[in-house]
């Protein structure tokens, strides 16, 4: 796969770009709208491509963007990537293509092989396939395919592709589960019909999440295929609109199944109940808690609490969410990712989940203030890189509750009777976490538990 990073801030640039760049070379293509940020972005990722306007344009100020790119990747130790420039600049030290503003598109893609030295064989390689794998998970929510959905046979020797579920035809998730069983991981949609597909695919999906009246049961079976849906479309780290509109529905429906709830222990059982991954699940869990603990803690007004508790919810929502596999997320200090039984790959995603899932939502539109920085520290590392050996006092007061809460949360999951009760996890909660600040945190978790027990005697 080939990363590349645009810098511009022209829509209709950016669409054409993206569209073209992704169809004709398989790339995931992120944009950046400043040099500031596309610097910030450089220094985080490794980049194949650079395409960069020569100058944009920030209110009445006009930036020379091509210029300053060309002056870091001029500094940069390693060797900096390819760039190409639209628009005009000067500069000398480094090699980099210049191509007219109002560029045809085969112009800049015939120029983009030139500077990667890509090969006609490459070529073949990169092209999107003229099937396009979709992975089961994402039918879940989905009652008709707008386009014919094929399976692949033959595992040697050259693939077909055989229709399986035709345009128009209606299903559920049933349906879905039963090819699961047959042991089939992925279907395939015709390049061309990706895009509706897609589309498609998120107005039923969101359609279902936005479904009123429902049993707390069902309202979390729908949230759970929505969370591995989201799931699966950030994990090329990329936040495409449809995955805004996708995570937006669903941290929605998790706040409005909180808000609704009568009694925390219907909620709550269906979430222990539902057979979705961990990750899910303790991030339901984190928003449920968290909605009685933050007024606790009295940190201000309503309207401070509103933004304190979407921020959780957002908080909770992403920062796992590049774990797709519970084996993965389980794993929670050096010791245990040292002795996990992972390829290489796996290791590096669970030691940088907090620092990659800390990325992402800096692309998200309108993330709430400070929640990257929380998503970075969840592990109580700084740099979102590996686990801290012990908590510190420099977090802030929401990261704390958050390492509170999810500390809880990750042990009610995991609960086991007789061993387990709630005052011994208390009481392992502040062994564990013996400064002050958390204390506050664990008491005003522990009055919410007490006065729901008063409510709700039979829980
Ligand atoms: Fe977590
Ligand atoms: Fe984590």
């Amino acid at each position: 796969m080939i990363n590349i990073l645009l810098i511009e801030n022209d829509p209709g640039t950016m669409d054409i770009l993206q569209h073209a760049l992704s169809t004709e070379f398989g790339a995931v293509v992120f944009v950046e709208e400043s040099a500031a940020e596309a610097i910030k972005f450089l220094k985080d990722h490794s980049i194949r491509l650079i395409i960069s306007r020569d100058k944009l344009e920030h209110g009445d100020q006009i930036e020379n963007t091509g210029h300053k790119i060309l002056s870091y990747l001029y500094e940069m130790s390693e060797k900096p990537p390819p760039i190409i420039v639209m628009g005009e600049v000067e500069f000398s030290g480094i090699e980099f293509e210049t191509i007219s503003t109002n560029f045809k598109v085969d112009k800049i893609t015939t120029l983009i092989k030139k500077v990667m030295g890509l090969s006609k064989e490459d070529m073949e390689q990169l092209k999107m396939p003229d099937y396009i794998s979709i992975p089961l998970g994402h039918f879940y929510l989905m009652n008709v395919s707008p386009v014919d959905v094929y399976i692949k046979i033959g595992k040697k020797g050259p693939k077909q592709f055989v229709k399986r579920i035709l345009k128009g035809d209606e299903f559920d998730k049933s349906v879905i589960e039963r090819y699961e069983k047959d042991g089939l991981v992925e279907f395939f949609v015709p390049k061309e019909d990706r895009i509706l597909f897609m589309d498609n695919l998120m107005e039923q999906s969101i359609a279902k999440l936005k479904s009123g009246d429902l049993k707390e049961e069902e309202s979390v079976e729908i949230i759970s295929d929505a969370y591995e849906i989201n799931q699966e479309l950030l994990k090329d780290m990329k936040v495409s609109e449809h995955a805004v509109k996708m995570c937006r529905a669903s941290m929605e429906s998790m706040v409005a199944t909180v808000q609704n709830n009568k009694k925390m222990a219907t909620l709550l059982r269906a979430i222990l109940n539902n057979k979705g991954s961990y990750a899910y699940r303790h991030s339901h869990l984190i928003c449920l808690f968290g909605y009685e603990v933050i007024p606790k803690l009295q940190w201000g007004s309503l309207e401070q609490f509103q933004q304190n508790y979407e921020k959780l919810v957002f908080v909770a929502f992403f920062h796992d969410i590049l774990l797709a596999e519970d084996r993965l997320i389980e794993i929670e200090s050096k010791r245990q990712l040292y002795d996990a039984d992972l390829s290489e790959e796996e290791k590096q995603l669970v030691s940088n989940h907090a620092n990659l899932a800390s990325t992402i939502v800096q692309q998200y539109p309108k993330s709430p203030n400070g929640a990257d920085v929380i998503i970075r520290q969840h592990h109580g590392q700084s740099n979102g890189v590996g686990f801290a050996e012990s908590y510190k006092i420099g977090l802030s007061a929401m990261s704390i509750l958050f390492i509170v809460l999810e500390y809880f949360a990750g042990r009610i999951i995991k609960f086991e009777s007789p061993k387990d009760s709630v005052p011994g996890i208390f009481q392992e909660m502040e062994e564990k976490f013996p400064l002050s600040t958390y204390r506050k945190a664990i008491n005003a978790l522990k009055e919410t538990l007490i006065s729901e027990v008063k409510e709700n005697p039979e829980k």
